[in-house]
């Protein structure tokens, strides 16, 4: 049986990847430190006799090490995400998202662990001159947290170099559905709890994205991983299709029944600093593997609305 480390297994899209790692058979170790991830995203799973879950942090090395011995591959998760908050705390994704990659590769090398994959990100293409932006694309860098996962790659596939180790990363815009605690609907549907009236919206709503469904997210990380085998192996894994801001907004207000919202924008093409106006990524390399996105962002968008709007209090349905 193969066994696998899940870094950030308590985490929205960790939580989804241990779900298909038992299901496909894989014993996992989870290592979370609960900074964002919660127990109860893998409550279902409770009593599973292939399931571990240990509360540490990957900031220790000797934590990842002990972890992760007899593993047969890691994926790494964990990672500080909140762009907002490394403003003001310019360490964080130092710490969590590079000093804990490279935590995550020394334990991997002391263990003899040959596989390594990666969430990346499509931040790390900071506001792309070419769309769709394809993976050998080098773009400025606008924000620390871009910054940090390409770092974490570039420590990843060096380390390839140095060990018999092989390094899959996967970049990705937005991910969406269950579980997922943050972002635009999670704001959306705060906001209009509070004020059934009014929304305020980051930016001026034109901003274009790419809403991937975790579960088409999770099938390309296992076919890349799968189907893939080169020493470094990085994709994009996005949609074809672009949604704004502004139509998230529209479908988060028809489900949760409110009309004659007036939509207030606070300004400017970006929502905050280092959020990338266009994020359309090519994906022509995973699509030669075989993997293409199953649910269109119209269809994610509205069901993690429906799931956020019962997560937050549905009883609360501002209708
Ligand atoms: N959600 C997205 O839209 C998106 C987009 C691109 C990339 N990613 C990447 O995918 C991965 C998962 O993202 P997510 O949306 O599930 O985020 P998440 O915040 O839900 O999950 C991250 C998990 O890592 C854990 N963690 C953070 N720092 C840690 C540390 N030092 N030690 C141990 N655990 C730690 C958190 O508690 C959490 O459970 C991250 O690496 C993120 O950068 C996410």
């Amino acid at each position: 049986m193969r066994r696998a480390l899940v870094t950030g297994g308590l985490g929205f899209i960790g939580s989804h990847l241990v779900d298909r790692l038992l299901r496909d058979g894989w014993e996992v170790v989870v290592l979370d430190n609960l900074l964002t991830g919660r127990r109860s995203n893998l409550e279902h799973q409770k009593g599973n006799p292939r399931l571990q879950i240990r509360e540490g942090d990957i900031r220790h090395l000797q934590t990842v090490v002990s972890a992760s011995v007899g593993c047969d591959a890691v994926f790494h998760l964990a990672a500080h995400a909140l762009m907002r908050v490394s403003l003001g705390d310019h360490r964080a994704d130092l710490d969590h998202n590079v000093i804990g990659t490279l935590n995550v590769l020394e334990s991997m090398s002391a263990n003899k662990i040959s596989d390594l994959v990666f969430a990346s990100t499509s931040a790390l293409y900071g506001e792309a001159e070419v769309v769709p932006t394809p993976e050998d694309y080098s773009g400025v860098q606008t924000s620390l947290y871009g910054a940090a996962k390409l770092a974490a790659e570039a420590y990843a596939s060096a380390f390839v170099q140095l060990t018999p180790m092989k390094f899959w990363a996967f970049r990705f815009g937005t991910v969406l559905g269950e579980r997922c605690r943050r972002g635009a609907i999670w704001d959306f549907e705060h906001k209009l709890l509070k004020n059934p009236s009014e929304l305020e919206i980051l930016g001026d709503g034109k901003q274009s994205k790419d809403y991937l469904s975790v579960s088409d997210c999770i099938d390309g990380i296992m076919v890349g991983y799968e189907k893939s085998s080169e020493p470094v192996n990085i994709f994009n894994l996005g949609l074809q299709e672009q949604t704004t801001v502004d139509d998230v907004a529209d479908i988060v207000i028809e489900e949760m029944g409110l009309s004659n919202v007036r939509k207030r924008y606070t300004g400017g093409v970006r929502g905050w600093i280092g959020d990338n106006p266009v994020v359309y990524l090519s994906i022509k390399r995973i699509q030669a593997l075989g993997w293409k996105p199953k649910v269109s962002p119209a269809e994610t968008i509205r069901s993690t609305a429906r799931w956020t709007l019962e997560e937050i209090g549905g009883d609360r349905r501002a209708a």
